[in-house]
């Protein structure tokens, strides 16, 4: 498409300059400044493409159809918001680093889907499986803040898919409804530790518009194999973020963004035979250790996470 005329330029912007103009004095200061920026934006894109008017009606129904597919337990929104790695940049902004190595807060991801309000209380050592299909896998570690200190009593939610790739919300039948999920509280050293299954890699729900966007882009809609972590404590900033699985084929392609270095870790696979707990593992079973560094609290603590529950 030609460029506009600087007439045509001028009759452009001048439609910008009302809109923006109409967020005026009245309007409460930050909510002035976040309007007036999504116009500035939203309108200099549709100049720099030259939007046609069959795009903005094909994305109007993209819109609508995001609306219609939405649920109470399917949120489109949000998985857009994923897939277009806004959810990640929204959370980069809010969690700045605090350095790296020692003392470094752990970084935080995506909440996803598939949190469910009350999963079960699992005592230290037990197992948040309950039934969940796959090979065991041993996880423990520490819950410190960045100076190091041990936190006692935090509140230590997992949620996980099965060897399938499916969460518990998505099977069917009542005895499949809290596997793989849980919730425990760091021990007095501020160690945690569960059993629980090694995780699979899975597809995002893709059978709405999210789904067609990624088929026309020719994207991945898989996630790699990930154990989801949420981890709040007393006076510490709320740390939403999972663990992967190192070696996962889909690591550098994960269809949110979602995948941190500082997150990648070993899952080796250990012999039949005796495992923690006490237990005796008749085939192979898998461990690994996840370090947990809360952040301290920041005055802004009503986003603890992007999609996920607020303080
Ligand atoms: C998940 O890991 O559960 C997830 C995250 C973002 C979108 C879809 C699923
Ligand atoms: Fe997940």
């Amino acid at each position: 498409m030609s460029e506009p005329t600087d007439e045509q330029a001028a009759r452009e912007r001048a439609v910008t300059d009302a809109v923006v103009a109409s967020f005026g004095p009245s309007a409460d200061d930050r909510y002035r400044e976040v309007m007036t920026s999504l116009v500035e934006h939203l309108h200099g894109f549709v100049r720099d493409v030259r939007l046609t008017e069959a795009e903005w009606a094909q994305a109007i129904a993209f819109l609508r159809g995001c609306g219609d597919i939405t649920t109470d337990t399917r949120q489109e929104f949000i998985l857009l918001s994923d897939v277009l790695g806004l959810s990640m940049l929204t959370i980069g902004v809010n969690n700045p680093a605090t350095g790296s190595g020692p003392g470094a807060a752990t970084e935080a991801t995506v909440f996803g889907p598939f949190f469910v309000e009350g999963s079960p209380q699992t005592p230290l050592g037990g197992d948040v499986s309950q039934g969940a299909k796959g090979a065991p896998c041993w996880v423990e570690g520490t819950v410190t803040d960045t100076a190091g200190r041990p936190v006692a009593g935090a509140r230590i939610e997992v949620w996980e898919a099965d060897e399938d790739g499916f969460y518990d919300v998505q099977l069917e039948g009542a005895d499949k409804a809290m596997t793989g999920r849980g919730h425990l509280f760091s021990d007095a050293d501020g160690s945690y530790r569960f059993w629980s299954v090694l995780p699979a890699s899975y597809p995002i729900p893709d059978d709405g518009p999210v789904g067609d966007l990624l088929a026309a882009a020719g994207r991945s809609s898989y996630r790699p194999a990930h154990i989801h972590f949420m981890v709040t404590a007393e006076g510490l900033r709320t740390l939403v973020t999972h663990v992967f699985v190192a070696g996962d084929d889909h690591l550098g392609s994960d269809a949110v963004f979602g995948v941190k270095d500082s997150l990648v870790l070993d899952f080796p696979e250990q012999p039949p035979g005796p495992a923690p707990e006490g237990r005796t593992v008749d085939g192979p079973w898998y461990r690994t250790r996840f370090d947990v560094v809360l952040a301290p609290e920041t005055s802004d603590t009503t986003t603890t996470s992007t999609g996920g529950p607020t303080a």
